[in-house]
């Protein structure tokens, strides 16, 4: 749940009727939320187990409080840390974003200098990672290989399972968010049986990465610096979303215990999902099924007959509009400006329109979201399209991490373990073979 961050009086409360009781209980309000242990005690007889809520899909749970990301989804405002993200996308810089989210505050030039260069400094991997990268078939899928290559780290960093101690967690931070970019490059350099090419530590994070996907032959590769620009801001505008499907999956591994390498495959394995980060490979394929402005209604047509969804369409929390949308959008015509235009635009554009002014998707309050127009910018760039959901992996590093320390540090969290309902049969005996 989301909500203003001024906080509620103490003295709200809620009360409950049990009808099948008679009783009446009293449970406190807190930020417009009850705790649900409190409707434990609510019971028939003694012995029983006590109310519980059922909220499949966590519709309506908080899991956490949390001081990292806030979104209205009724406004259509998100803020990193307080600062929206239109101010972000335009004035930061995605590694000053990173150090926003994970420390609470804005770096002072010193602070930022120092975090830039230790991350600049643990963006090369082990041989054996290179190895390890080489050994998947010539054909999989990059979003696959980041997986499995984080998961792997793991292995190469022990000292990475003390959690209890702050500077072994900023350690495994610095590295993670610093060999993100060497990882995804490595994965999509094997697909085009491409030497893999080491880190360049004069450029910036978007400018090495791109160097790490793209030079060839050349003795120092230079970035576009349009190209560059679009890339950072690209990672800012997907740097943290709260309590999402990935952020859920980090937070929930990782209250195991077990070490962020381990929890992060976790959050890339949910980020790779077509629901989730896997939209703005699914857009672009949906734009190129189209494949022409005069298609688009029939399309729609098949959209709300529910045969197919307009991927890059919707939002679990946004009912207004995706602010990184917007900002995508400006991005995505000066990317244009400097590569030529993506000729899947005109669709998109129109598409827009057409789902915009449809009482099907305006009653349903389905908005444009951050990956409709991501993927555009991603294909303009000369970047194939199941290098998508690696590249969002990069840009949601540090929010994954932020999320990941804040549940460590929270006394309330505790291993993650929701309930059910059980529905099944009754105690039963075992049937031998013969009898069944
Ligand atoms: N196209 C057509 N109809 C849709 C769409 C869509 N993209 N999204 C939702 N609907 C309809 C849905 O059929 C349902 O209609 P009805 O009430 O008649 O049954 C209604 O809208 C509510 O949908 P829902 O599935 O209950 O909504 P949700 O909150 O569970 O799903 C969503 C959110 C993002 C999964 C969904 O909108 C979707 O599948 N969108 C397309 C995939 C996509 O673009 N995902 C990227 C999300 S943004 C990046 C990220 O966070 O990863």
């Amino acid at each position: 749940m989301t909500q203003e961050s001024s906080p509620a009086p103490d003295n709200q409360t809620l009360t409950i009727t049990d009808n099948r009781t008679g009783k009446t209980y009293e449970v406190p309000i807190t930020h417009d939320t009850i705790r649900a242990m409190d409707l434990r005690a609510i019971k028939v007889k003694d012995t029983d187990f006590g109310l519980m809520t059922y909220d499949p899909a966590f519709m309506n749970t908080a899991s956490t409080r949390s001081r990292i990301t806030y979104i209205s989804g009724s406004q259509g405002i998100l803020r990193y840390r307080g600062y929206p993200i239109e101010q972000l996308a335009e004035h930061s810089s995605f590694l000053e974003t990173a150090s926003l989210l994970l420390d609470g505050e804005l770096p002072k030039r010193g602070a930022l200098d120092s975090f830039t260069h230790q991350i600049t400094n643990h963006t090369m991997v082990h041989e054996n990672i290179r190895e390890f990268i080489d050994a998947f078939r010539y054909d999989a899928h990059p979003m696959g290989i980041l997986t499995s290559t984080v998961a792997a780290l793991s292995t190469f960093y022990p000292d990475a399972k003390d959690l209890d101690d702050p500077a072994v967690r900023r350690l495994q931070i610095l590295r993670i968010i610093a060999k993100m970019p060497t990882l995804a490059a490595y994965a999509y350099r094997h697909r085009r049986g491409l030497p893999y090419v080491y880190p360049d530590n004069d450029l910036s994070y978007s400018g090495n990465f791109l160097n790490m996907l793209f030079k060839m032959t050349e003795v120092k590769y230079q970035p576009n610096p349009i190209i560059e620009k679009a890339l950072d801001v690209l990672f800012i505008l997907h740097a943290d979303h709260e309590q999402n499907c990935s952020t859920t999956a980090m937070r929930g591994v990782g209250s195991s215990g077990v070490d962020p390498y381990s929890a992060l495959a976790a959050s890339c394995a949910a980020l790779y999902g077509p629901l989730h980060g896997g939209a703005n490979e699914a857009v672009v394929r949906m734009l190129t099924e189209i494949g022409s402005v005069k298609n688009i209604a029939s399309y729609v047509e098949r959209a709300k007959a529910g045969e197919v969804r307009l991927m890059g369409f919707g939002h679990r929390v946004y009912k207004n509009y995706d602010p990184r949308a917007k900002v995508i959008k400006k991005l995505a015509y000066m990317v244009f400006d400097e590569v030529g235009k993506n000729p899947l635009v005109d669709i998109a554009v129109a598409l827009e329109k057409i789902a915009l002014e449809d009482e099907y998707f305006v009653s349903r309050k389905l908005y444009p979201n951050v990956d409709f127009y991501s993927g555009l910018i991603y294909q303009s760039m000369g970047l194939p399209m199941d290098l998508f959901p690696v590249l969002f992996a990069i840009g949601r590093t540090p929010g994954w991490l932020a999320q990941w320390e804040e549940m460590l540090t929270d006394p309330e969290q505790k291993i993650a373990r929701p309930r059910q309902i059980y529905l099944g049969e009754d105690k039963r005996d075992f049937v031998p073979m013969v009898d069944r």
